[in-house]
């Protein structure tokens, strides 16, 4: 009997480990990894790998039989072309086994070595892998830390995970080309009660900051933090932990600004505030977000925040809110009071800011 979808994954991973270790070409690929500043440890804890170039590499090593050619096609680590051949999906990649909360292995990123091409190829969604769903680095960072992870932060690329695990900030994921999303979230807040989104400076990664924490609001109960991070010009976290090490980094991620502070900076800067119409445009887009925090708590010191930007009374602000949210008659799940939530919103009158 052929072996299901998640062993195919896992000799994938084997193969092309394994063809970075023995493969005649890839001493290049080793060098260009010691280049990066990756040891053999995190290069082994990671199960980096090699995807040789060549045609039919990981299909004469993994199939077997038509079948096992059809099902690996599936899987995608074969393409599948109009005359009915199969051949390697990723070649001459250096390969990044992704796995999923599980530690099994879901799909691939393959990152080019030199030339032409996408700098990285992803494997597209199949019956094992859905990329909203899935993190990078999340298994290895919840077995670093025995699942016990005191915080997270979510970066933009695969080799800032590692390079950060291999400078010793083991807790580092990265989401799948997309935005953070809502599920991607919803698991790490399940593992932690920390999240800091450390992105680069440009407008991309303002953009993924920024549809982060929308997705992030409606499970933003009392307990949790997601804090921000914005990179200098030109740096990711590869390069600035190399150049900086473990400690400035660290430093700089517990320096990361607190969501509130994030939220009000993003917001007010599309709009002069020194204005009526500013201002209106400023509420309208503010409430309806501060309505979506599950955190009454958090609720209160946004709308703290926006009371001051607005130059209006707190409670004018505040009864607007509210006003909005008993307007509508259906709150949604993440704003349904509990007891708990009901005590929490009575203790806390007026949180300093
Ligand atoms: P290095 O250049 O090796 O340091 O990688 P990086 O992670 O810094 O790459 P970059 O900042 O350019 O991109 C961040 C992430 O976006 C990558 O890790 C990929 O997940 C994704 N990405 C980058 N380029 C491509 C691409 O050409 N195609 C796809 N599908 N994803 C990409
Ligand atoms: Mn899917
Ligand atoms: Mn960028
Ligand atoms: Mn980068
Ligand atoms: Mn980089």
């Amino acid at each position: 009997q052929a072996a299901d979808d998640y062993q195919q994954m896992e000799l994938a991973a084997k193969y092309f480990a394994h063809q970075l270790r023995k493969h005649p070409n890839s001493a290049r690929v080793i060098d260009y990894l010691k280049g990066r500043g990756l040891s053999g440890d995190i290069v082994k804890s990671f199960q980096i790998g090699y995807a040789p170039a060549e045609w039919d590499g990981l299909l004469k090593a993994l199939a077997k039989s038509q079948n096992d050619k059809q099902q690996l096609a599936e899987l995608k680590l074969l393409n599948n072309n109009d005359s009915g051949r199969f051949y390697d999906f990723f070649r001459d990649r250096i390969m990044f086994p992704i796995r999923d909360r599980r530690g099994r292995v879901v799909g691939f990123g393959g990152r080019i070595l030199e030339g032409d091409g996408p700098k990285y190829l992803n494997s597209p969604e199949t019956r094992v892998f859905h990329k909203g769903r899935e993190l990078y680095g999340f298994y290895e960072a919840r077995q670093a830390h025995k699942n016990q992870l005191e915080q997270v932060v979510i970066v933009e690329g695969y080799m800032d995970v590692v390079a950060l695990a291999q400078a010793g900030i083991s807790y580092a994921v990265a989401s799948l080309g997309t935005a953070t999303t809502t599920e991607q979230l919803q698991m790490l807040f399940r593992a932690t009660k920390q999240v800091i989104c450390c992105y680069d400076g440009d407008r991309a990664g303002r953009d993924a900051a920024w549809r982060a924490l929308e997705n992030a609001l409606p499970l933003l109960t009392d307990g949790l933090a997601m804090t921000f991070l914005f990179l200098p010009d030109g740096e990711d976290p590869d390069t600035l932990v190399r150049k900086e090490g473990k400690d400035a980094f660290e430093q700089r991620l517990g320096q990361a600004q607190s969501f509130t502070d994030y939220f009000f900076e993003h917001l007010s800067a599309q709009y002069d505030l020194s204005t009526d119409s500013g201002r209106g445009a400023l509420l309208s887009d503010a409430r309806p977000l501060i309505e979506k925090v599950a955190s009454e708590f958090y609720q209160e010191l946004l709308t703290e925040r926006l009371a001051k930007l607005l130059r209006r009374d707190v409670s004018q602000i505040k009864s607007h809110v509210k006003t909005q949210k008993a307007a509508s008659n259906k709150p949604s799940e993440a704003l349904k009071m509990t007891p708990m939530r009901r005590a929490i919103g009575l203790l806390v009158q007026h949180p300093s800011i």
